[in-house]
């Protein structure tokens, strides 16, 4: 099954990159290739404005009540959002997110007919002592992933990695986790279910973890932020599907 290509742009706390609003902002979408911009909530209404395709970082599973900060999945619905991110690795971090608050956020966000994408991935400490699988396999069992979701492995250890001494996850290492965790969803959903690639993707190594089979795209964020790299792996995402 041909499972489109989604490039997302994930800004967490960080200004609007340079131009991402205007006429030729390479944020925008396309026919061959998606592609989501998650800005901060200040920032959601003038990305909506600008016709990007835009999601939410975090929404909350409750609808109304007492949860001063925060922000629901129908009330991101109705700003005129199309996604949103659960569990990103920030907020199981610095937010205490387990893996069912994850769950609830996913099951919250497609009865508020938003897309989730749900983040996971293990820590260096737990790939080390071999562990990596039954850490995935505990983050994705409280998942609705009988339903329409969107998948980012994003392993810790290969997040923000700027330093060539400590590459990024190879191609590779990330196509044998993305094949495990398509072994791990429901038969009738492990073909056309995508699941992005997320830890220092650029557009160097862009080409190399796209064209993996089990890679359907690719959670950015450092490299989101440079208007002219992400428009590179975005082309280059273009250019490996309309090449197919
Ligand atoms: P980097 O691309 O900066 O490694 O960030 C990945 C990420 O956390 C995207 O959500």
């Amino acid at each position: 099954m041909d499972r489109k290509l989604l490039i997302a742009a994930n800004w967490k706390m960080n200004p609007v990159p340079d131009g991402a609003f205007e006429q030729d902002s390479p944020y925008k979408t396309h026919s061959a290739v998606d592609v989501y911009v998650f800005p901060t909530f200040l920032d959601l209404p003038a990305s909506i404005e600008s016709k990007i395709i835009t999601g939410a970082q975090f929404g909350r599973a409750e609808e109304t009540g007492a949860f001063t900060g925060d922000v629901s999945m129908q009330m991101i619905k109705e700003a005129g959002c199309i996604a949103v991110l659960c569990g990103h690795s920030d907020r199981r971090a610095f937010h205490g997110e387990s893996n069912e608050d994850v769950a609830a956020q996913a099951i919250a966000a497609l009865e508020a007919e938003l897309h989730p994408i749900v983040c996971f991935g293990e820590t260096e400490e737990e790939r080390d002592s071999g562990k990596a699988e039954n850490v995935i396999k505990a983050q994705l069992k409280p998942l609705p992933t009988e339903s329409d979701i969107i998948l980012a492995y994003e392993p810790i250890w290969a997040i923000s990695r700027g330093d060539p001494n400590k590459p990024a996850a190879t191609s590779e290492d990330a196509q044998e986790m993305h094949a495990f965790i398509r072994s791990q969803l429901p038969e009738d959903k492990r073909e056309s279910t995508r699941i992005l690639y997320g830890g220092s993707m650029k557009s160097e190594n862009a080409q190399e973890l796209l064209t993996q089979p089990d890679i359907d795209g690719g959670l950015v964020g450092g490299a989101s932020l440079k208007p002219d790299d992400f428009r590179k792996i975005v082309e280059t995402a273009i250019k490996l599907t309309t090449n197919n």
